[in-house]
Parts: C-alpha cells; sequence; structure tokens
C-alpha cells in the first residue's frame, strides 16, 4: 500500500463512526489529517521522490483527499452545531402565549425599577424630568460640549458614527446623555433643575462596559450654585438609594464641558458587596463656561452643575451583579430573580 492509500483508509475507516463525534473529536481528526503537521500534508512530502509525469495526477489526488476531509469535517461541525442549538431552544422553550398564572406575571426590569426610583427622587427635589434625542448630530454630543475636535473619544473606536460625508454634519449614536444639556440650555430659561434618563452607545464590551447603556443625567442652573450643590445633591442620590451607610469618594477628574470636574465611586463593601474595591458609577462637574456660551447664556450670570451616572453600573452595584450584559441580555434565569420589583 502507498502512503497515500493508508492515509485513504484510515480516513474510510472512519466513516461509520463520525456520525456521533463530537467538538472536540472533529478538532482532533481536523488536526491529524489536514493540519499544518496532519497526515494529508505529510504526503506532500513524497511528492519530491516521483517522477515528473506522475507528479501532476499525485498532487491532485492529495488534494482531493484533502478536499473530501475538509469537507466531510466542515458539514459535520455545521450539523453539531445546529444540533446543539435546536436542542438548547427546545430545553428553554418559553412560550409568551401562555395565561399568566399569577406566579409568573410581568413585573420591572431591574433597570426600569432603579430608573422609576431616581426619577422619584429627583422629582421629590424639584427636578422635571425631559427627554432628548438618541441619535444627535456630533456638534451636540461633542462640538457644542467644548470637546476638542480631535479628541479621542470623537474617535470610530468609541462613537457609533451613523453618518460622515465631507461638507455635512456628522450624525452619531450619542455616546452620553450630555448631549441634553445643550438641548436643555437651548430650549429652556433659568433657572431651572433637570433630568434625562435614556440610552448611550459606545464601542465597548467588557464585563462592566456594554456597547449600549442607560445614563442618568442632571442640570442645575441657577445663580450663585457651587460645588458644595452638587456634592450635597449627589450624597443625598447614593444614601437614598443604598442605605446611611454608603461611602462615596469623589476623584478628581476630567471632561471638557465641566471645570472642576469629578467621578464618583462608590465603596463596593459599604453597599453590602461581597468584594473590595471602589465602582465608579459617573462622572460630574460644574458647568463650563463655554458650554454656557453654546447654550446662549451668560457665564458671569448663571453658574450650574451637571452629573452623568451609569444607571447599569448603579444597578450592578445594588444588586450584586457582576457582568454588565446580564442587564440587557434577556435571560429569563438572570430576571427571574427580580420578581417582585415594583
Ligand atoms: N458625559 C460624561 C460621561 O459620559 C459624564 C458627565 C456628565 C460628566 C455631566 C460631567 C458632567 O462620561
Amino acid at each position: 500500500m502507498t502512503p497515500l492509500d493508508e492515509v485513504r483508509s484510515a480516513w474510510a475507516s472512519l466513516a461509520p463512526t463520525l456520525n456521533a463525534a463530537d467538538e472536540s473529536t472533529l478538532v482532533e481528526l481536523r488536526s491529524r489529517f489536514v493540519g499544518k503537521k496532519g497526515e494529508i500534508p505529510g504526503l506532500m512530502r513524497h511528492l519530491g521522490s516521483l517522477p515528473p509525469e506522475e507528479k501532476p495526477a499525485y498532487g491532485s489526488a492529495v488534494q482531493a483527499l484533502r478536499q473530501e476531509v475538509e469537507g466531510t469535517l466542515d458539514r459535520l461541525q455545521v450539523e453539531l452545531r445546529s444540533r446543539a442549538l435546536a436542542q438548547r431552544l427546545e430545553s428553554e422553550r418559553l412560550d409568551l402565549s401562555l395565561d399568566g398564572d399569577g406566579a409568573d406575571a410581568g413585573t420591572l426590569h431591574p433597570l426600569l425599577a432603579l430608573r422609576d426610583e431616581i426619577l422619584d427622587l429627583f422629582t421629590g427635589m424639584g427636578f422635571d424630568v425631559a427627554d432628548a434625542p438618541e441619535i444627535d448630530t456630533e456638534w451636540f454630543n461633542f462640538s457644542a460640549l467644548n470637546v476638542p475636535d480631535d479628541h479621542p473619544a470623537r474617535d470610530m473606536q468609541d462613537t457609533f458614527f451613523l453618518s460622515r460625508e465631507p461638507g455635512q454634519e456628522a450624525v452619531v449614536l450619542r455616546t452620553h446623555t450630555s448631549n441634553y444639556q445643550i438641548h436643555a440650555l437651548r430650549d429652556r430659561k433659568p433657572p431651572f433643575r433637570l433630568l434625562h434618563c435614556g440610552q448611550v452607545y459606545r464601542c465597548d464590551a467588557d464585563a462592566t462596559h456594554a456597547p449600549m447603556f442607560c445614563q442618568v443625567e442632571g442640570l442645575v442652573l441657577d445663580r450663585g450654585i457651587t460645588f458644595a450643590n452638587l456634592k450635597a445633591t449627589l450624597f443625598t442620590m447614593v444614601r437614598a438609594l443604598y442605605g446611611p451607610q454608603a461611602v462615596l469618594r469623589f476623584r478628581p477628574s476630567f471632561f471638557p464641558f465641566t471645570e472642576p470636574s469629578a467621578e464618583m465611586d462608590v465603596d463596593c463593601r459599604s453597599v453590602g458587596l461581597d468584594r473590595d474595591g471602589w465602582m465608579e458609577i459617573g462622572g460630574c462637574g460644574m458647568v463650563h463656561p463655554k458650554v454656557l456660551e453654546n447654550g446662549g447664556l451668560d457665564a458671569s450670570e448663571f453658574q450650574g452643575f451637571a452629573f452623568g451616572f451609569g444607571l447599569d453600573r448603579m444597578a450592578m452595584l445594588r444588586h450584586g451583579i457582576k457582568e454588565i450584559a446580564l442587564l440587557t441580555n434577556g435571560d429569563m434565569r438572570f430576571l427571574r430573580q427580580f420578581r417582585g420589583l415594583a
């Protein structure tokens, strides 16, 4: 038997077992037959010792065997995966048309429950709640907020651009709820206290970052507003949500639209989480005079503060959730734990 015949018959002898092969067997077979150091590439080593007239036929025989092996393994892998998916869909079947029996009656999603609580809290402190677009121009999302043209946050890596034609105003999925600041400044006359809550989008994903998440934006404008007002408001919020024992800190930071700026972190243990460290929940600061001017206000007359917090992060802190993605991937086993949130 030639080496080619040997490999061929080794492959043929496996045929009856292939339909029952699992994923790891398929990986092994792929590496054994067609991997870099596999048996079929090994056959090409004999090519040099063949008489020239036999080379083309030999080469195409090896190639044909390779195609057969690869084609079969590819097909088996696709079949295996679709069988696994079908099984999973069957075992996780959820009939949405069934009448509720009370036990499975609808309940608020943890993000919505927390949002409602925050809206209640702030309306209790005299804030009005308003809306702003999720699709906005680059001007509202960046330029009017004093974010320089060459700022890295504008880059494709962070921002989802919907259109970016030369000579036209670019349109983006907003990267933060701070676009609301500009809409509010243009649409209303201070003094005011405003709150806005909505989705934002960034090209980013890991345990604590998601490409779509929810922010709560606050904007207070009046005469004589100071950083102390900002701190008092945020202390009130955190203690109302997490209890009077909650420990928070303000870290000096930078945002082009606030000066001075800070980031606010909550101590994980102080809110009952079983881990050390701080969780950043958002940024804040005193509204930058340029932003006031872009909103058509006289910066010597009005001062204000603004904050933008991640609702998902706040929900993670509240419920001890380690993966941000769990909040939005619709897994009923996860969501059922929050039954009864009013
Ligand atoms: N928009 C900022 C962010 O998303 C947060 C922020 C809002 C900072 C308001 C200061 C004032 O990171």
